[in-house]
Parts: C-alpha cells; sequence; structure tokens
C-alpha cells in the first residue's frame, strides 16, 4: 500500500472511499455537527444510520455508506472513548479499517487528518500512527497460500484539508520515518513466520549477511568451529542436538551517525529456530508454536534493518543466538555442565530452559568484545511470563532504571506495552547451583520468568541490562487470537521492532 499526503479535503481527492474517525459518544448524543458535509454528501444516509444507533464512534466500529448515483463510498470509524484517544488507539482504528476494507474493491481510500488528530495527537503522530495500523493489519502471509487474498486498498492518503495544508511538510516526514520502520516490521514477519524446516540458523545467517550488503552493515556470522574456539559452550550445547542445521552466533554492527557516536547499544536476541525441548521434551499440544521461539533474533534484525535507513545516532550491535532445541543422540542432557564464552559454569537441569543458555554465550561475547553502554535483549524466555502478563505486555526486568523508564515510555507510544517485573536477591539465590555458577532451572515453579532474568543478569557484568520476555506478545496464535489488536493479524507480530526503532533515535 502506498502512502500520500494531499492538502485537499478527503472528498476532493480522487479516493473511490472517504474515511473519517469519530470519538464515542453517548447513546443520546445529538448527531455530531463534524459529519454534518459527509451526510451532506451520503444524501442524509449517515443522520439516518445515527438516529437508527448504528454510528456511534465506539472502538473497531465500521459504518460504510455507498453514495447514491455513484461508486464513491463513505466510511465512518469508531476511535474509541476520548479520554482514552491516543496514538494506539489510532493505530488500532487504522487497523480495523483495512481490515474491514479488505476484498470489498476499494483502491483508494482518503482519510480526513482532522477527524484522527483530535484531543492531544498532532496530524503528524496521528496520521503515522494511522498509516502505522493500516499498514500491518493488511499483512498476510503469503508463502505457503496457493491464492493470496486481495489486498484492501492500493493507496492511502493523508488528507489535511484546508485546517491543517500548512502541516504538509512535517506530515511527510513522519510518514517517510515511520514507513520505514512499518516496513521492516512487514519483512521481519516474512522471516518470522517461516516453519522451522527453511528458517534454520544458516538461514538466519544468510538473511543477515544480505541485509548487510544491501544496507552496508558488517555482518560476522560465527559457525560451529568458531563457537568452539571462542569457548561459546552454551549455543552449542543446545544446538548440538540437531545432526541437521548446526547452531550459528551472528552479529550485526550498525556505525552510528558521524565520527564519533554518542553511545554503544546492544541488542540480543533468542533465535531457537525450533524448540521442541529437546530431552526434556514439550508435549504435543502446541508444540508448532515454537517456531516462534526465534521471534527475539528475528526482532534485533529487522531492527538493525530500520535503524540503517533511520540513522540512528548511537553505534549499535545486534546479536542473534541462533539454535534448534531437538532431541538426539547428541543433544545435550539434563545433568550435563557447560562452559560458556568467559568461562562461567552452567548446570543443565531442563534442555527445555535453553534460551538463556544460548544467551549466556551472546550476553556475555558481546560485552567484553564490544564494551556496549547498555544492553537491551529480546526472548521468547518463559511460558512463566505469559502465565504473569498475557498476551498484551511483555515482561521488562532491568538492572538499570533510567534504561527502563526510557524504555517504557518508548514503547506506550510505539503500542507495545512493557510490565515492568523485579529482579531480588531471592531470584539470584534460587538460580545458584551445588556443581557449576548458575543452574538453568529451578526445582520450584514460582516465578519463572524472574528467575530466567536473574540467570541472564550474571552474564552482563556490569553494564546497565535490560531484558524484553517476549514469550506472550512475539506472536498471535490459538487463544490469543480473539484479543489481539487488528494490526497483529496472526502468527509472529514483530513485538519491539518499533519501540527499539523509537528508543534508538531518541523518539521516547
Ligand atoms: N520457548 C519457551 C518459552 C515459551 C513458552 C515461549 C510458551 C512462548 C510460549 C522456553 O524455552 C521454555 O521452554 N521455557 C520453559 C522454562 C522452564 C523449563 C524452566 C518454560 O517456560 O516452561
Ligand atoms: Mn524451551
Ligand atoms: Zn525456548
Amino acid at each position: 500500500m502506498q502512502w500520500t499526503v494531499d492538502r485537499k479535503d478527503a472528498w476532493e481527492t480522487d479516493a473511490d472511499v472517504v474515511l473519517v474517525g469519530l470519538l464515542e459518544a453517548d447513546k443520546d448524543a445529538p448527531f455530531p455537527k463534524s459529519l454534518a458535509a459527509d451526510d451532506a454528501r451520503s444524501g442524509g444516509a449517515l443522520a439516518a444510520a445515527w438516529a437508527r444507533g448504528e454510528v456511534r464512534g465506539k472502538r473497531g466500529e465500521i459504518t460504510v455508506l455507498t453514495l447514491t448515483g455513484g461508486t464513491r463510498r463513505l466510511l465512518v470509524f469508531g476511535l474509541g472513548k476520548a479520554e482514552r484517544y491516543d496514538a494506539e488507539a489510532c493505530r488500532v482504528a487504522g487497523g480495523f479499517v483495512t481490515k474491514a476494507l479488505r476484498g470489498k474493491g476499494g483502491k483508494v481510500g482518503a482519510v480526513r487528518a482532522a477527524s484522527i488528530a483530535v484531543r492531544r495527537l498532532a496530524v503528524p503522530d496521528a496520521l503515522a500512527a494511522f498509516a502505522d495500523g493500516a499498514e500491518l493489519a493488511s499483512y498476510e502471509f503469503k508463502r505457503y497460500k496457493t491464492t493470496p487474498r486481495p489486498a484492501p486498498l492500493d493507496n492511502l492518503v493523508g488528507a489535511l484539508g484546508k485546517e491543517h495544508a500548512a502541516a504538509a511538510a512535517s506530515v511527510r516526514k513522519a510518514l517517510d520515518r515511520q514507513r520505514l520502520i512499518t516496513e521492516s516490521v512487514l519483512w521481519s514477519r516474512d522471516i518470522g513466520n517461516l516453519a522451522a524446516d527453511t528458517a534454520t540458523p544458516e538461514f538466519l545467517a544468510e538473511q543477515a549477511l544480505s541485509l548487510g550488503k544491501e544496507f552496508g552493515l558488517k555482518v560476522t556470522v560465527f559457525d560451529e568451529k568458531q563457537l568452539e574456539e571462542m569457548g561459546c559452550g552454551g549455543i552449542l550445547a543446545v544446538g548440538g542436538g540437531s545432526t541437521h542445521h548446526p547452531p550459528r552466533m551472528i552479529a550485526i554492527e550498525y556505525a552510528g551517525k558521524g565520527a564519533r557516536p554518542p553511545k554503544t547499544v546492544a541488542l540480543v536476541g533468542k533465535g531457537i529456530t525450533f524448540d521442541s525441548g529437546g530431552i526434556s521434551i514439550k508435549p504435543a499440544l502446541s508444540m508448532a508454536e515454537m517456531k516462534f521461539d526465534k521471534s527475539g533474533a528475528v526482532a534485533v534484525l529487522a531492527t538493525m534493518r530500520a535503524i540503517a535507513q533511520l540513522k540512528v545516532a548511537p553505534r549499535v550491535v545486534g546479536v542473534m543466538c541462533c539454535a534448534e532445541n531437538v532431541p538426539s543422540g547428541t543433544a545435550y542432557r539434563p545433568g550435563d555442565v557447560v562452559r560458556t564464552f568467559g568461562g562461567k559454569t552452567i548446570e543443565v537441569l531442563n534442555t527445555d530452559a535453553e534460551g538463556r543458555v544460548v544467551l549466556s554465550d551472546g550476553l556475555s561475547w558481546v560485552n567484553a568484545t564490544h564494551k556496549p553502554n547498555e544492553i537491551i535483549d529480546l526472548a521468547t524466555l518463559t511460558g512463566a511470563c505469559v502465565v504473569a502478563l498475557g498476551f498484551d505486555n511483555a515482561g521488562l526486568l532491568a538492572t538499570d532504571d533510567r534504561l527502563a523508564g526510557e524504555l517504557l515510555k518508548a514503547s506506550s507510544a510505539s503500542g507495545e506495552p512493557l510490565w515492568r517485573m523485579p529482579i531480588t536477591a531471592l531470584h539470584h539465590e534460587m538460580v545458584k547451583s551445588e556443581v557449576a555458577d548458575v543452574r538453568n532451572s529451578t526445582e520450584s515453579p514460582p516465578a519463572g520468568a524472574l528467575t530466567a532474568a536473574a540467570f541472564l543478569s550474571t552474564f552482563v557484568g556490569d553494564t546497565p541490562w535490560a531484558h524484553l520476555d517476549i514469550a506472550g506478545t512475539a506472536y498471535v496464535s490459538g487463544a490469543g487470537a480473539r484479543f489481539a489488536p487488528p494490526y497483529n493479524p496472526g502468527g509472529f507480530n514483530g513485538f519491539g521492532i518499533r519501540l527499539l526503532c523509537r528508543y534508538l533515535s531518541g523518539m521516547g
């Protein structure tokens, strides 16, 4: 879908669908004056729909009216409650609109800027959020479909009208910037949704290498021989069970803006291309979902792609810790002790707690070799995080309040909510091992997301660090589908990319 900007009012553009947003009104509220011109165009049909109680501006509400004697349509969409209206509500509205338009034969949709730039939302932010939601909701994973579905629209026009025509330049700038981010999220979905037979560690390494070529990033792929020499026993142990798809650690470097970038940020992603649990095998029930256990690494990859184009100020190093966790005669076992990069040892009690084992190498390697000012990791790390927070908030566990605060700000603006959770002395105590430095699992279940974070924190030294447990938010499947926002249409979402882009471009 193209995004364009027009200084005219929506009706003066060549749109075949005019899109008008409406804040929620009371049951007995009179017909809103702001819709008078649209009602006139509809020959009174809109006011009649209002009188029937069909139109009230509720979240997700869509009313489509075909104008008499023409092919043009008017689509009025709900923005939800005024006091809750923000960029995220606007993004959700954009999502509902394109979802409703799929298969309806519309080509050009013009959204009236003044109808969504309401309350505290400025025109550039409103149009960027609306386009983001509209585009993301239009996504379809086409790879395995014989007949893909038709696209909802070819062109989305931001119609500024007289009121906002003066903002044209700043709207264009905001849309161009948003486009780079949204487009990288779409790109990430085509990788994140791939099944584990295709998206192997080697495949992810090839994706990183071609990304590096395209956008001028330095990419280094460490294969199993190099990992052995480096002492990355964690990634090697987890990947050891896969006789056909050996593990890879992938580093992607963005040099930063100018000669002296303000800081170095490391992003580390869990890239388990399939998590069967290994010898501590998972039940069959939802094992298929575990093709999404690479979500953290894919989010890191796509973030690198976006920031290289956004040309953010800091130097950024992305690390993807990729392995396939499957049982076999060469698989690592419960009871094994593995030595990780830098020498720390891990007692393996459960081969299904593999994410923290691969991340141990990635975190300590990037910390020692790149001396980052801060480290952020993303991982579909624990089922316990899903139990605690469900499908909308990702867990945020951090050793640094400033970093945590900045990420929280970026996340509420991007519509990817984080909820901070604690790491206490007790959690540190719980992951101590009798025979090694740490153990990868505890015998008792409580606080699984927090003990996992306590484990990870031992591999980052004193470097300010934040961990995002995206187990519940990285993808939509099964029970989650009913509750997902319209712009997450199923499968891999790309959670984290938008918030990291915001954070790294200083737009918290
Ligand atoms: N990849 C899973 C976590 C997960 C669960 C992600 C559900 C998405 C949805 C992770 O590797 C795992 O298996 N964790 C175990 C840890 C336990 C064995 C200590 C878990 O959460 O049960
Ligand atoms: Mn696991
Ligand atoms: Zn896993």
